[in-house]
């Protein structure tokens, strides 16, 4: 059976692939590389030993993603390619929109066209907003803060109007929370492009001696010491999540969003001083102002992904730590 994925060449995207193929999957891969290099699946394909077709295309090039639906016998699509930097988002809405939102509408007319009807979609906590209380239920009022939460919120809306336009089609919206840690090989990480927005691969960066120190933003947030609280989880177990996910598209039809988060919360200095214990690398860090944007508080309730998909999130914070300092020590540059 052959699964698209689009965004294959990404951080999330390339531990999908690594899955699927392990799972006996045939892959094809859709990425402009925008924000990612072909070196990730030169890497999927040594880490187990198998191929994958690479197409070098962006998903808003209709004609070209009509190619690639003609020359395979797709029955699935997991949907990562994306845009994805919140502050990027703010400054520039519109290429968001367009990337996001339109590029989704165009593999959705594809799909369509080819009778390809099940798919998987890769949301984000993001679309909670400010939550009232945590955990975070699926069934929680939506409402995103910026830009790049709203194509989220959006194309959950699309994919809900246009499941109810056609009941043939299977779709699942995984919500993820937030994802860190690396293949165990240390073949396949998180690669970002310039100064890291988010935590871990700031701290690995700064473990590294790429960075000089950590700033942490908000000590005077209303949990344990003070600074942020969110939901880590382990890429290998999100890559995971996507197979139960892609299984539930094969044997039902409908629409059902889940969330994929472990369940529980880490401030940003237990996450430090976790990633110190494993390392056994110095942090430095200092206190600046709260990030604008950020909130308090957020952790997933996964109870619903574990009845309905036989799902949990099993890798726990040390190992995830333990993961992202294996791929960044191996590959001081990322991938470059
Ligand atoms: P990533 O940037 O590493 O991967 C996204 C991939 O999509 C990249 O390889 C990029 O080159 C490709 N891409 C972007 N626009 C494209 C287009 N128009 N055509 C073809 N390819 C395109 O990001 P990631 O962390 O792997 O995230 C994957 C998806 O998961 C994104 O949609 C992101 O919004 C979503 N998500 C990520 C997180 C996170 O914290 N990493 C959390 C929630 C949701
Ligand atoms: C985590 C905690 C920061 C960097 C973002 C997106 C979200 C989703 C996941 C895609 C917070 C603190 C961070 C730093 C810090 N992505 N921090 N110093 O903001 O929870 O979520 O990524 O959908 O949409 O918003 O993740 O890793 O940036 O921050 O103190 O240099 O670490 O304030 O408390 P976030 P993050």
């Amino acid at each position: 059976m052959t699964i698209l994925v689009t965004g294959g060449a990404g951080y999330i995207g390339s531990h999908i692939c690594v899955e699927l193929l392990q799972h006996g999957y045939e892959v094809v891969v859709v990425d402009n590389l925008s924000n990612s290099s072909f070196e990730s699946i030169k890497r999927v394909k040594a880490i187990t030993g198998k191929d994958m077709k690479f197409y070098q295309i962006d998903i808003l090039e209709q004609e070209k993603l009509d190619l690639v639906f003609s020359e395979n016998t797709i029955e699935g699509v997991i949907h990562l390619a994306g845009l994805k930097v919140v502050g990027e988002s703010v400054q520039n809405p519109l290429q968001y929109y367009k990337n996001n939102l339109i590029g989704t509408l165009v593999l959705c007319e594809v799909m369509d066209k080819y009778n390809v009807k099940k798919m998987v979609f890769s949301s984000s906590a993001t679309v909670y907003g400010i939550p009232k209380k945590v955990p975070i239920s699926e069934d929680f009022s939506l409402g995103a803060t910026n830009p790049y939460g709203r194509t989220k919120l959006m194309v959950e809306e699309v994919l809900r109007d246009y499941y109810i336009s056609n009941h043939n089609w299977s779709i699942v919206i995984l919500r993820y929370f937030n994802p860190i840690g690396a293949h165990p090989s240390g073949k396949i990480g998180e690669d970002p492009s310039g100064i890291p927005n988010n935590l871990m691969p700031y701290v690995t960066q700064v473990a590294v001696g790429k960075l000089k120190e950590l700033t942490v933003f908000g000590n005077d947030y209303p949990t344990v010491d003070g600074t942020g609280v969110r939901d880590y989880i382990h890429i290998v177990d999100l890559a995971k999540g996507h197979m139960k996910a892609l299984e539930k598209t094969m044997t039902s039809k409908g629409i059902e969003v889940y969330n994929l988060g472990t369940g529980i919360g880490y401030s940003v200095l237990e996450i430090i001083a976790a990633f110190e214990k494993v390392s056994g690398r110095k942090i430095p860090y200092k206190f600046a102002e709260r990030r604008a944007g950020d909130i308090a508080i957020c952790y997933a309730n996964p109870l619903k992904a574990k009845i309905d998909l036989g799902w949990i999130a099993k890798r726990g914070i040390e190992e995830m730590c333990a993961d992202s300092w294996n791929w960044q020590s191996k590959n001081m540059n990322g991938y470059s």
